[in-house]
């Protein structure tokens, strides 16, 4: 039988969601949305074009939860998403009170589903998921950190004209402007990328891969980013479906790790089919060890505001 995957939102993170994993052929597809016709047409859409890809999945859109029912893993994208001007933490209140509706519906559809959080902001959205679900940690997971690495990724790529497939690079911390860009363990090849790009032309780089959201928001204007966070969310999808023990920079309840307690915060994760199956412990030095505390503590501030730290 088919793995099935339920994506709460059907707006842009969410839909592009459905056609990745549509086009990986991974599962079958239920898009969720309050807004009535938007997932049914998005998802009738998606699915008339298996026929031209060569894919079999089934792709229902809906507005009716009883749809959802037993799904493998659910992604959650619903909420509103930044336009110029605003912060991630400026959808605070709004998204919060969409996580605990959302939450509730899909764990009591599905009991057994892994949650794949993506709403913003994203480590106090993961929190919440946490939190109301009562679920155990392994399986809700918030995406942010495939999604930084990957900016920081593109722009190490550009810096050193090499192939995307050679750049490795870890991003650790919370999704907002305190995330914590570890050039010491990013590599092009296996090579450092400390050894190739001078310090001065890397901060650049790490403080272009911290801002990588907002710069999308000043071009797009009326929205945020979609592409690469949708492929990012699919990655972890994907090793988790194949089981593949991969490891990826995810947003998990800490219980201790990197001297953090309680808290959903961006560390490398070892992702398979129970979900989240390990977090990896990097030895980091005192600067970055502090830089990530500071993260850790702007994404307690946010969980306060809405009594979730
Ligand atoms: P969007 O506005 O295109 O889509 C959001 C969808 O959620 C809309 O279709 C809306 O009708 C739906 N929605 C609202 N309330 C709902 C509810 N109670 N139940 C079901 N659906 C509901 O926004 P977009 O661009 O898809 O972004 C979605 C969220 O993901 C935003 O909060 C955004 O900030 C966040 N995001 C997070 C990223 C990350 O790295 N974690 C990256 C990109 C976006
Ligand atoms: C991003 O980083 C908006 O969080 C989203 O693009």
């Amino acid at each position: 039988m088919r793995k099935k995957v339920t994506i709460v939102g059907a707006g842009n993170v969410g839909a592009t969601v459905a056609h990745w994993i549509a086009a990986k052929e991974l599962a079958d597809i239920v898009l969720i949305d309050v807004i009535e016709g938007v997932p049914q047409g998005k998802g009738l859409d998606l699915l008339e074009a298996m026929p031209v890809e060569k894919r079999d999945v089934s792709i229902v859109g809906t507005n009716d939860y009883a749809d959802t029912a037993g799904s493998d893993i659910v992604v959650i994208t619903a909420g509103i998403a930044r336009k110029p001007g605003m912060s991630r933490d400026d959808l605070l209140n709004t998204n919060f009170g969409i996580m605990c509706e959302v939450v509730g519906k899909v764990t009591a559809a599905s009991p057994n589903a892994i949650l794949i959080v993506v709403s913003n902001p994203l480590d106090a959205m993961a929190q919440t998921a946490f939190k109301k679900s009562g679920l155990p940690r392994e399986r809700v997971i918030g995406m942010a950190g495939v999604l930084d690495s990957a900016r920081f990724r593109t722009f190490i790529a550009e810096e050193l004209k090499v192939s995307v497939e050679n750049v490795t690079a870890c991003v650790l911390g919370g999704h907002g402007d305190t995330m914590v860009p570890l050039s010491r363990y990013s590599t092009v090849a296996g090579i450092p990328i400390t050894e190739l790009i001078e310090p001065a032309r890397l901060k650049a780089l790490e403080q272009r891969t911290a801002n990588g959201g907002g710069e999308i928001v000043k071009h797009l204007k009326t929205g945020s980013a979609y592409y690469a966070p949708s492929a990012s969310t699919v990655e972890m999808v994907e090793a988790i479906l194949k089981d593949k023990k991969k490891i990826l920079p995810c947003a998990v309840y800490l219980q201790g790790e990197y001297g953090i307690d309680g808290l959903f915060v961006g560390v490398p994760c070892k992702l398979g089919a129970k979900g989240l199956e390990q977090v990896i412990e990097i030895k980091l030095t005192p600067e970055e060890q502090a830089a990530l505390h500071k993260s850790a503590a702007a994404v307690k501030e946010i969980c306060s505001v809405i009594g979730m730290a």
